[in-house]
């Protein structure tokens, strides 16, 4: 048995006297979508930020392949952060408005991977082929993309750094129906692509039943379930 991408162990975060959740504990495989589902103000942003170390849970461990992130120095972390990335809601706050999306989308690429002008520019064309962008998007700036072209280039972007794990906290929530499940569709493809695992954030049930393979459920500060959906995790 190889270990989980990513378990988290009694998770606990408070603000001051407000205790968010104690006791949060979950595991994801290589390859597998977990579903976290729970009202607005259960804390599931708080439990995606904590998993890329942009909070500090005041409790419980989160293990990346085993090793726990909360005991690592600032340089150990620093080298696994490329490996698990996060996707918000509003994506547009993910990029750079003054730069173009090509440039936007190779930025990663210029800051990480040490590769060369051609190299690099082939890498990020190769990357927006992937995403299902077209050229014609590459040379526009973000206030002129569709919140599903900027999702793309989001997921794009993140793919250049070769994650292991992705937190998408409701990545497709301002979407409309037709483009949310084209996004979920190039997130499942990029999936059994990369073998990338995902931990995603809803309160739409809907939504999470067609794509995760299980369903955390938060409420009342712990996680009271997990649901199998579908069981063949392809590795
Ligand atoms: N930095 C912070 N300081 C103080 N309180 C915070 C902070 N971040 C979050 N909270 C509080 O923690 C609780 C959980 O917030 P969180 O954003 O994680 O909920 P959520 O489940 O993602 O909600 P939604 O579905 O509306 O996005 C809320 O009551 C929020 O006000
Ligand atoms: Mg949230």
């Amino acid at each position: 048995m190889s270990l989980p991408i990513l378990s988290v162990n009694e998770l606990a975060m408070s603000f001051g006297t407000l205790e968010v959740f104690r006791n949060v504990s979950f595991s994801v495989d290589r390859g597998e979508t977990l579903g976290l589902f729970g009202k607005s103000g259960s804390g599931k942003t708080t439990i995606g930020k904590c998993i890329v170390g942009l909070e500090r849970p005041t409790g419980g461990e989160i293990r990346v392949q085993g090793a726990n992130i909360l005991d690592m120095g600032k340089k150990e972390f620093r080298k696994l952060r490329p490996k698990i990335q996060i996707i918000f809601q509003h994506p547009e706050t993910s990029l750079d408005p003054r730069m173009k999306a090509f440039e936007n989308l190779i930025e990663p690429l210029k800051l990480h991977s040490g590769l060369k002008q051609d190299a690099l520019l082939k890498r990020g064309e190769e990357l927006a082929e992937l995403t299902g962008l077209r050229p014609e998007h590459l040379a526009r700036y973000p206030i002129q993309l569709s919140g599903g072209e900027i999702q793309r280039i989001v997921l794009a972007r993140i793919m250049a750094l070769s994650p292991d794990f992705i937190v998408a906290d409701e990545p497709t929530s301002m979407l409309d129906v037709s483009v949310q499940a084209q996004i979920l569709r190039l997130m499942q493809k990029l999936q059994r692509e990369t073998g990338v695992s995902y931990l995603l954030i809803s309160h739409d049930l809907e939504v999470l039943r067609k794509v995760c393979h299980r369903i955390a459920y938060l409420d009342n500060g712990t996680i009271t379930s997990i649901e199998n959906i579908k069981r063949d995790v392809k590795r």
